[in-house]
């Protein structure tokens, strides 16, 4: 098995530019670690924060790694693994830190509770878009916000990875998913994923949302929001919600303060998909409940672009930047 591996590293904090590829010694595995040979990466909107200094923690610098989210093989088994065996395709996922394991890279070592299984059935580009997009939706949706069939979910900044996959796990327990975007081109695609409507925010008040979401239900409101926004708009968005309901609060896309509604009463939850993930009986439902839709067709990841070969990494990072993708962009390595 080869030594080095090229790996994406940054140096100083920064845009897209700053990453740069490099040959990296590959770790003698110690007991309960993985070698992963990676086929695909999906990006995340938190590696372009956690690039630029804007995520919940700071990279270690110089030399940081970066990425959550890759598919491939498993290389090499250390010392007491048990779950996982040479030759198994699997994903990446739950209670990886970005500077010290991100998984940029062509191989990449990992603790096995890192790395779940991936069904034959699912290619490593569609694998790489998975994992924590549709754990995040089912957390978030069923385990803390408790969405029920028939509620409705209001899901803003639903062209996102997470938003794309929370719209199918809200159709498959039969919830109905009213969904936000800034981009009228959007509209389509998202009606086409299982949004119930699309509302196409633009330069549109918040206000203006709630209130299309209370005539879309019959002046009752949203049993539930699915929020990444945050900032400003966040109070007026919650006129929207139902009496009682529950609001998810998951990303800051809008770095400014929120402040907290006074359409009592309603329950707000923060959630971070670690908590759940990185417990034995979390990652167990969440990875069971992602392979039941993989498996049986009833998710299907939307890959909105693949680049072809790590060194298109920068490229990768200004689509995200753009904002002009749905779903997951995914380098091919
Ligand atoms: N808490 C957790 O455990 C957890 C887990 C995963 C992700 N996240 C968070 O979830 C969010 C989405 O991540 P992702 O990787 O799925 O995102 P993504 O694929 O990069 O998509 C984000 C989308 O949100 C919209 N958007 C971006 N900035 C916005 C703004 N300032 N105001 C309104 N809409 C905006 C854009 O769509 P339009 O232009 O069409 O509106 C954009 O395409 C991020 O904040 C990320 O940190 C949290």
């Amino acid at each position: 098995m080869p030594t080095t591996a090229r790996t994406v590293l940054f140096h100083e904090i920064g845009g897209p530019e700053v990453l740069a590829i490099e040959d990296v010694a590959v770790p003698d595995l110690a007991p309960g670690q993985v070698t992963v040979r990676v086929e695909a990466l999906g990006l995340n909107r938190a590696e372009a924060l956690f690039r630029s200094g804007t995520y919940y923690y700071q990279p270690a610098l110089p030399a940081s790694r970066l990425g959550y989210e890759a598919s491939g093989v498993v290389e090499a088994i250390g010392e007491g693994v048990t779950e996982l065996a040479i030759g198994d395709p699997v994903m990446t996922g739950p209670g990886i830190e970005m500077s010290a394991q991100g998984v940029y890279a062509e191989r990449v070592v990992l603790p096995e509770t890192a790395v779940v299984r991936r069904p034959a059935s699912v290619d490593a580009v569609t694998g790489a878009a998975a994992w924590l997009t549709y754990t995040t939706a089912y957390g978030a949706l069923l385990e803390t916000a408790g969405l029920k069939p028939g509620d409705h979910v209001l899901i803003t900044g639903a062209s996102s990875g997470v938003g794309t996959a929370a719209i199918q796990v809200a159709r498959r327990i039969g919830a109905i998913p009213l969904v936000t975007t800034r981009t009228e081109e959007k509209r389509r695609q998202l009606l086409d994923l299982g949004a119930a409507e699309v509302i196409v925010t633009g330069e549109s008040a918040p206000e203006a949302v709630a209130k299309e979401v209370r005539r879309l239900t019959g002046g009752n409101g949203a049993e539930v929001i699915f929020d990444a926004i945050g900032g400003p708009g966040f109070r007026p968005l919650a006129e929207g919600l139902a009496q009682g309901g529950s609001v998810v609060v998951y990303g800051w896309l809008d770095p400014r303060p929120a402040e907290i509604p006074w359409t009592w009463p309603f329950t707000i939850h923060t959630y971070a998909n670690l908590t759940l993930t990185t417990t034995p009986g979390g990652r167990r439902r969440s990875t069971a409940f992602l392979n039941a839709g993989l498996a049986d067709g009833g998710f299907r990841p939307v890959v909105g672009e693949v680049f072809d070969g790590l060194d298109r990494i920068q490229d990768a990072h200004r689509l995200m930047e753009s904002n002009r993708h749905t779903g997951k962009i995914v380098v091919r390595v």
